[in-house]
């Protein structure tokens, strides 16, 4: 029997262990997810297994709703690859046309992601794309309307609480929600197992100035994975 939906915002909907989003850009799908229609909207499937935000969404024990940043809001997507959960965050934030009047920016520091990122962006009004360090705050801060009120960084590098905590410092406004995905082995081999590494990282969010919310573990569908969930104060 198929599953009663429930609505975490405008543009997402969970049935069941599915999530999906409002497709800003109809008939087309971003890497070959499955759509499907509800009388005029179309939906896609969020991976989990390919989005740690799609994953934290399923394995936070708070209010899921809490993690989506707002329609309209604005957003900065650190590591935001060639796009796979920007497209969904946009299609949340900014909608088709971008009658939210989203600002999504999607910094990547790799010229080959970058190529697919302009592409989704011609297609997607309110997404941003910046080839540039997400460490280099000033790379990208000029283009931004006003301060985020939500940020994501999922970046393969070490130190990522610190960068994160410098970052979220930046750039979030108070009241602000920040997520960090963090892998483990992206991290140095000097500060033990998984286990401790995700130890580690919490408990730097915690002296950080950021209000410390959830860490979520995401092992079920991302190995070595926590996503960390802090609001600015
Ligand atoms: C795990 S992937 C991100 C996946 C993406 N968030 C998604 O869910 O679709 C990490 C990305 O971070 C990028 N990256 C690594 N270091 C970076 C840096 N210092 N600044 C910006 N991007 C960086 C990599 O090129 C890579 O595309």
């Amino acid at each position: 029997m198929p599953r009663k939906p429930i609505s975490l915002g405008w543009g997402v909907k969970k049935e069941g262990k599915s999530i999906w989003t409002r497709n800003a850009n109809k008939g087309v799908s971003v890497k070959g997810e499955r759509r499907k229609r509800t009388g005029k909207i179309e939906w896609r499937r969020w991976d989990p297994y390919k989005s740690k935000v799609a994953a934290a969404l399923l394995k936070t024990k708070g209010d899921p709703s809490q993690i989506l940043p707002d329609p309209g809001s604005v957003c900065l997507y650190l590591g935001a690859s060639s796009g796979t959960t920007v497209s969904h965050i946009h299609d949340h934030v900014c909608g088709a046309e971008n009658h939210h009047n989203g600002q999504l920016l999607a910094i990547e520091i790799s010229p080959r992601m970058m190529r697919d990122l302009q592409t989704l962006a011609e297609q997607r009004k309110g997404l941003i794309p910046i080839l540039t360090d997400a460490r280099d705050v000033n790379g990208y801060a000029t283009m931004m309307r006003s301060k985020a009120q939500w940020i994501h960084q999922d970046l393969s590098i070490a130190d990522q609480a610190q960068n994160f905590i410098s970052i979220a410092e930046k750039t979030l406004s108070k009241g602000g929600t920040g997520i960090l995905s963090l892998k483990a082995a992206s991290e140095r081999s000097i500060d033990g197992e998984d286990e401790s590494r995700f130890a580690r990282a919490e408990s730097l969010l915690r002296q950080s100035s950021l209000d410390f919310i959830e860490r979520i573990d995401i092992g079920q569908y991302q190995e070595q994975h926590a996503v960390f969930h802090v609001r600015h104060l």
